[in-house]
């Protein structure tokens, strides 16, 4: 099935209705790998899927042209949910060159046997003439990957992001105005947090790159196409970008015998006493969250306090689980502390705040730790500890 985007561009690529775990990446509402086909003079397909639905997307194809008449395939970045079905195309294809830039030219090289491929290598400024249409190619480095490139169409000024302004997010819907935005907006900032947050600077660079084109339509690898919304869009990418806070907390705990769990909610009440209906405060389990969501809430989050007690000697596995992805996705501009319990041995919270000092997180107050079960004053402590974290949002986003 294939669905026009404008009069001659057509998406034809496969949704993936029941992928559940996307390199780790929990996509409860599936995904979609993001093809598309320019009619023109010189018909071009702008990149590919997944290894395992190439014989959908050339069944896509060939509804609106046979395949031996494609004169060109964009690849846009190399990685395998694009890429994989290339070696299938470029058989399919037998009179088309590949265009990319020299960087994923090297890596489709490692992954393929591209020894019959015809190339064309591009790089930013560079064009090509389809008839009617051009594609003009933007390196955007690092907006995935190395080799990252975006490709816009200025008859249209349609541009094809790859994995930029996507969503995992498989729908019957192919554009922004044809899903509920409550859960557009919800997967496209999901995307962000577990793909892109550690690529504060490129994405931004992009971003503004993107925006001196100014789109009408943007046609991501995942997902919908933007086109009703793409002004929203750019904007929040500015605020999650640089992972602009909030008002909002985050307690996140793992407990053993409910000792830290009971600290966690005293955290919690401290942040709601002190931050009032202006503040957002949430409490996580670790170990009932995936680190998808707890990647999603620290995007913007201004404060956050990480609770474990101590088992063998160190922290939870399920926190160090939570915090080394945390860690990986490094989330900036953000504050907290290290809370949990211990018995006979130490570690497990001083473990917690280890990580904290490595993710940069500015640090409100010393770890905080309490033996066996917290007693009243011991509580009392973990609530002072929440309004430390309240009071932070509130000075980094004044109401
Ligand atoms: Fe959707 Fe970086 O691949």
């Amino acid at each position: 099935m294939n669905r026009a985007i404008v009069d001659g561009v057509h998406w034809v690529g496969f949704v993936d209705w029941n992928i559940r775990d996307f390199h780790g990446y929990v996509t409860e509402r599936g995904s979609s790998y993001n093809a598309y086909l320019v009619l023109d003079r010189e018909p071009a397909l702008v990149d590919t899927v997944k290894a395992p639905y190439a014989a959908d997307l050339l069944r896509n194809v060939s509804e609106l042209v046979k395949p031996a008449d494609i004169r060109w395939v964009v690849c846009n970045h190399a990685e395998p949910d694009h890429s994989g079905a290339l070696p299938a195309v470029m058989a399919a294809c037998p009179n088309a060159t590949l265009v990319c830039d020299q960087k994923c030219k090297d890596v489709l090289a490692i992954y393929y046997d591209v020894s019959a491929w015809k190339f064309r290598i591009v790089k930013t400024g560079d064009s090509l003439s389809l008839g009617r249409r051009t594609l003009e190619f933007i390196e955007t480095p690092m907006t995935h990957w190395p080799e990252s490139m975006a490709t816009w169409i200025p008859q249209d000024r349609l541009l094809f992001s790859m994995d930029a302004f996507g969503q995992h997010y498989a729908t019957s819907g192919r554009f922004d105005d044809e899903v509920p935005d409550s859960v557009l907006y919800f997967e496209a900032k999901t995307y962000v947090a577990n793909i892109l947050m550690l690529y504060t600077m490129p994405v931004a660079k992009a971003v503004a790159a993107v925006r001196k084109l100014d789109p009408a339509i943007i046609c991501p690898s995942h997902g919908v196409v933007w086109r009703s919304q793409v002004k929203r869009m750019l904007d929040l990418y500015d605020q999650w970008d640089v992972c602009k806070p909030v008002r909002k907390v985050v307690v996140m705990y793992d407990t053993m015998w409910k000792s830290t769990e009971a600290m966690a909610e005293a955290v919690l009440q401290g942040a709601i006493a002190e931050g009032g209906p202006a503040l957002d405060a949430k409490l996580f389990h670790v170990r009932a969250t995936t680190g998808t969501r707890l990647a999603t809430e620290m995007l913007d989050v201004a404060a956050f306090a990480a609770g474990s007690p101590t088992l063998n000697g160190t922290l939870m596995p399920a926190m160090a689980d939570a915090l080394t992805y945390l860690k990986g996705l490094r989330p900036a501009n953000k504050a907290g502390f290290a809370f949990g319990s211990f018995g006979w041995g130490r570690g497990g919270p001083e473990e917690v705040e280890h990580y904290l000092q490595t993710m940069k997180v500015e640090l409100l107050r010393p770890v905080l730790k309490l033996p066996y079960k917290p007693s009243p004053a011991g509580l009392d402590e973990c609530r002072e500890a929440g309004r430390l974290l309240a009071r932070h949002a509130l000075k980094v986003c004044p109401v």
